[in-house]
């Protein structure tokens, strides 16, 4: 059932690197463009030092349809109308992280923020109450940002935090795979309690194997062998796990939606699901199906010190029934 991943069939734009240049990570201008986390690139090496990438316009974020598939808050409504959780939700600006937050605010479930810049929680999911909805400012490659008050309370964490596999501006101010995918994950796993319920990181597919292609070229700046790290710290610090590693992400990110418009994102036609475990998914996936992933694997107590790859194609999908999401990944350690 798994998906070839093309690298190397988009045409639309190229641009030369010279990686050996130490100006190269240091200037912003010198960025490949950054359409998301990963940048999907079809990546031609030169040689030891040149590196030429195309970017796919096909990539570009799709925008949201609101046709006859089911809405986020339709799917959601009829689910758990309050609960006892305190979800922290960690990189919530980000694409997989504003649809998990949105989600949770939509199920009633009390959640909390810890993100850089504030402001771009009130930008997307409004004035909410601090009940409800509370940010913290930090940085997770600042040990002294992760203030124990940030966790007071928190049951669960879902951290889908990340920074673009290629230089880019988001990498200002050194904002590297090595950084956040490693460093970070370090500094927020042995911040958090350990009465914690769960933590679900999000991760990549790819992880185990960054030395063999395709994967070694995503892997140029180490962002697979960091995820890789930042796994392994989460799986050896003795908290209750969950590591989802998606394929290449779709849908989103939808940062210039409102809350109430994001709540009406579809993974259109695409919302069947395919749960595998030992890292051999090719693929995509919608970021609706990652967030909706996340969320279920909190109630599901079997889903706890596992590793699941996600990807989704094209059919029915489970929306968000609990029982559907059980079977699937029920389905996925069986296998
Ligand atoms: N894109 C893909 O195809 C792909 C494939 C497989 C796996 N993934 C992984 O899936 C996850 C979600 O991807 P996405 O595209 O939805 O993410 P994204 O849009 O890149 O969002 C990343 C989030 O991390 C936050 N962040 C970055 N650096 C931080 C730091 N130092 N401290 C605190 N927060 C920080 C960002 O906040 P700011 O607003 O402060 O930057 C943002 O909220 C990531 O781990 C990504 O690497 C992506």
């Amino acid at each position: 059932m798994a998906f070839k991943l093309s690298l190397t069939s988009f045409h639309n734009f190229s641009i030369s690197i010279d990686c050996t240049q130490k100006k190269f990570l240091k200037n912003p201008n010198l960025i490949l463009p950054s359409l998301n986390t990963f940048g999907f690139c079809s990546i031609k090496v030169s040689n030891s030092s040149k590196v030429t990438a195309s970017i796919a316009r096909g990539a570009l974020p799709h925008a949201v349809k609101e046709e006859k598939a089911q809405t986020i808050q339709t799917q959601v409504a009829e689910i758990n109308p309050s609960s006892s959780k305190l979800v922290l939700v960690v990189g919530g600006t980000g694409g997989v992280g504003q649809l998990v937050v949105a989600s949770l605010l939509n199920r009633n479930i009390k959640s909390r923020l810890l993100l850089r810049d504030p402001q771009k929680a009130e930008f997307l999911f409004g004035k909410q109450d601090e009940n409800a909805l509370k940010v913290c400012k930090g940085d997770t490659r600042n040990p002294d940002d992760l203030n124990p008050v940030i966790f007071e309370g928190v049951t669960h964490v879902i951290c889908c935090t990340g920074t673009t596999a290629f230089p880019s501006k988001r990498w200002d101010g050194d904002n590297t795979p090595e950084r956040v995918d490693w460093e970070g994950i370090r500094n927020l796993v042995s911040a958090l309690p350990a009465t914690l319920t769960r933590l679900i990181l999000v991760s990549s597919v790819g992880v185990t194997k960054y030395n063999e292609l395709p994967w070694s070229i995503m892997n140029l700046f180490g962002v697979l062998k960091f995820k890789k790290m930042g796994e392994d710290f989460v799986r050896s610090s003795g908290l209750p796990f969950t590591i989802i590693r998606p394929g290449r992400l779709t849908d989103g990110p939808y940062t210039s939606y409102d809350l109430n418009t994001l709540l009406k994102a579809t993974a259109g036609q695409r919302r069947a699901v395919l749960v595998g475990q030992g890292d051999k998914l090719v693929g995509e996936v919608s970021r609706l199906v990652v967030a909706e992933a996340c969320i279920q694997a909190l109630d599901i107590d079997f889903t706890q010190g596992q590793i699941y790859e996600i990807n989704s194609i094209e059919g029915e999908g489970p929306g968000s029934d609990p029982k559907r999401w059980k079977e699937l990944f029920k389905a996925a350690q069986i296998q």
